[in-house]
Parts: structure tokens; sequence; C-alpha cells
């Protein structure tokens, strides 16, 4: 059983709306002048607080020229466009774990992104090469709404229910999670998805398990129960603060879907309202959101998928057509700025960057550059075993179920 605990909410998530403006200006300013929005930063040496934009363009530059093929830089669809600049490869969460795996050889992976993207990329690659994160204070306040221990008395709570029998319930957790959940779901005969591939891998969950728990994105979970068909009197919300999840054990039984009670705060800012603005204001426009997003706003898109999903349906989009976007800025305005010959414009009229993802300012990127090049590994992300080597049995469950 439960005990009940009192309702934490994560300083993330607090801390979200931190850099949202209204002039949409997403300029890089020194490390000390963004320090000033009152985050939590993970402290830099001195030096790197009054680096202006200029002078760390020419150091990351020249660092990247002298660790040659050593090193490669990872960066996901949100980070700003002074850091995406660098990036070898970029991508959605999907697409940059599949990239990592494929790195051998490479002896430092620098992943822009956030922290349970690194903690993949250090699963899926060789304990030889060194995975580094350029700011440990850029987590995910998603990620945070689902603590290990909490997932774990869930699953024991939900198993007691059930009997413990196998295929009564198959654990399903979004790339947004810790390694200590992925590795609860390989060890529990569960997989990892994400926003790409998350209707395949609820398929693999249902032919092997009559009921799924998804953990921590209720939203990504309902969207995808929905778009496999399956009615929302099926589905149940799992309250991580609440004994038994808020559920009696009859509800458990009759459930198909176990939703845990988590959300992102970026994607919960997009409206129903916001959807209906954008079709007055631009008639034929077409509106694509993530499936983060909640199920109300989702219905009322065109279309939603992951990141890279929205990268590639305006990219390939013709001349002249119009879209409203519901995802994270920094993506839609480069997004906006790629294609200058479409109308391409962010659902929420306020500025709003994903506010982990914008922590990893080119100051941290220089500063574990230059690390590498004294010979200095900062932020490595190390996940021990044997979490290591369950979660690897759920992402590589993911990987074979594709997306
Ligand atoms: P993608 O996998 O679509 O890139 O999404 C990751 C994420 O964190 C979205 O908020
Ligand atoms: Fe996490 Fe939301 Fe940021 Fe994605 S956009 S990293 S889910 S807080």
């Amino acid at each position: 059983m439960t005990t009940p605990r009192l309702t934490v909410v994560p300083i993330t998530e607090l801390e979200q709306s931190a850099f949202c403006q209204t002039d949409g200006n997403l300029r890089t300013k020194t490390l000390e002048e963004e320090f000033r929005a009152g985050v939590r930063w993970q402290k830099v040496p001195l030096r790197y607080l009054k680096l202006s934009p200029e002078e760390l363009d020419r150091g990351i530059a020249e660092a990247r020229q002298a660790l040659g093929d050593s090193t490669i830089v990872l960066g996901h669809h949100y980070q700003r466009e002074d850091i995406i600049k660098y990036a070898d490869f970029r991508g959605d969460s999907y697409k940059l774990s599949k990239m990592a795996a494929q790195t051998r050889g490479v002896r430092f992976i620098v992943f822009c992104g956030v922290h349970f993207m690194a903690e993949t990329a250090d699963i899926l690659t060789e304990p030889s090469q060194a995975v580094i994160l350029p700011n440990l204070a850029a987590g995910c306040s998603m990620a945070d709404m689902a603590r290990s221990d909490d997932a774990e008395e869930c699953w024991n709570d939900i198993t007691s229910v059930l009997g413990g029998r196998p295929g009564e319930v198959i654990p399903v957790t979004y790339m947004n999670s810790t390694a200590a959940i992925k590795a609860l779901c390989g060890r529990n005969g569960g997989l990892v998805c994400t926003s790409s591939n998350a209707a395949e891998a609820f398929k693999w969950a249902y032919a092997r398990g009559k009921r799924v728990l998804f953990l921590p994105d209720q939203h990504l979970g309902r969207n995808t129960g929905l778009k496999l068909g399956m009615p929302l009197s099926d589905m149940t919300l799992w309250s991580p603060f609440r004994p038994m999840g808020g559920l009696t054990p009859d509800q458990i039984r009759n459930t198909k879907l176990i939703l845990w009670q988590g959300h992102c705060s970026v994607h919960t800012r997009f409206t129903v309202d916001q959807v209906r603005e954008a079709r007055e204001k631009h008639p034929g426009v077409k509106v694509v959101v993530h499936p983060e997003c909640t199920m109300d706003v989702v219905n009322a898109a065109d279309m939603n998928g992951s990141t890279e999903f929205i990268v590639k349906t305006v990219s390939a989009a013709p001349a002249g057509s119009v879209w409203a976007i519901g995802t994270e800025i920094n993506l839609v305005s480069r997004l906006a700025h790629e294609n200058p010959d479409k109308t391409v414009f962010c659902l929420d009229p306020i500025v709003c960057p994903c506010a982990t993802m914008y922590r990893i300012h080119p100051a941290y990127l220089l500063w574990v550059l230059e690390g590498l090049m004294a010979g200095l590994i900062i932020n490595r992300i190390a996940v021990p075993d044997p979490t290591r080597s369950e979660a690897l049995s759920a992402l590589n469950r993911m990987l074979e179920v594709g997306g």
C-alpha cells in the first residue's frame, strides 16, 4: 500500500515560465545577464559569465576544430539557435537516440538537450564513450513528475491488485523519464517509446498484455490510446500524490490504460481557443501540434506528431501555405526562418521557451569543450548497472519496434 505524501511541485515546473517574454526576442545574452531570470543554473568558472555571444562563438568554433573527430555535438530541435548551429546532428528524441547508438568510435558525445536524453545516449553507447550534458540543471519538468520510488510503488500496488500474473499489465514509459523508470519497464517486460513511435509501442504492449501502465505524460498516453481507437472510459489516471493512485482495486481491474498524472508545462499552454483564433485569422491555415498537448488541442488540430514530424511536415509543405504550430518556440521560430516561402507562427502569442532546454547556454558548451581540450570530462552522465542494462532492454525493444 502507498502512504500519503505531501504534494511537492517539482521546482523546474515552477521555473518553467522564467524565460517567457512578450517581445519575442530569443537572442542569446551573456550568461551573467541570463542568470537574472532567477532560475537554478549550474555554477561555472567566473570567466564564462561575461563572455559576449561573439566571443563564445569564436571559442566554440576553435574548440571544435581542435577536438576534431573525437567529439560530436547532438542537438535537440528545442535548442536555441546559438547552440543548434554547432550540432553535427539535430533531431527529436527518437532520432537522437538512434544517432547516439550509431556513434561507435566517437570518444565524446556532447548532448545539447536535457538530462533524460543524455542518460539515454549513455545507455545506448559503449562504456568507452563519454556522454556530456553541458549544464546539469537542464532537466525536464515532466520527467521530474515521476519520481522513481513513486513509480516503483505504483507498479507494486497495481501488480498486487492484479495478482502478479504475467501479461496483466505492461509498463511503457515515455523517453522523458529517469533511467530508473526505464529500468523498471525493462525488468518487467515493458519498453520505452517516444512521440514518434508511441502508437507502435502501445500495439507491441497490447499484443503481450491486457493493460498498459504509461508514464509520465498523461496527454501523450491519452492521445495515443485515442489514436488506437480506445474509448476514454477504458483509461484511468494514476495520481502519484494519493494512496493507491487515488484508484479502487476495481478501477484498476476494469481499466485498459493507466495514465500517470504528469504533463509538459510547455505544451499544456496551448489551448483550443488559440486554434480557433488561428483559423479565424488565417483561413486555410494548417494546425500541427505536439502530442504532449491536451486531447482537446490535439483533436482541434489538423495533425500532431513529434518534433521531427513537425519539421518534416512544414519543410515538405507547398510554398504559400500557412502553418500554426503548437510546440516549443525555438523550433517554431527556426521553422519560420528556414521556410521563408511559407507563413509559420506559434499558436501561443507569448514567447515561452522550454526553460530547461534553454539552460544549455553557449557558455556551458564552451566550458565543456575547453574541458575536453584540457583533458577533463566535465558533466559526464554515466548510468550505473543494473539500471543501465535493465533500461537498455526497454530501449532496445523500442528500437526494434521502430518509429
Ligand atoms: P520529441 O521526441 O518529439 O523531440 O519530444 C521531446 C520533448 O521533450 C517534447 O517536449
Ligand atoms: Fe520536458 Fe516539456 Fe521541455 Fe519537453 S518541452 S523537455 S517535455 S519540459
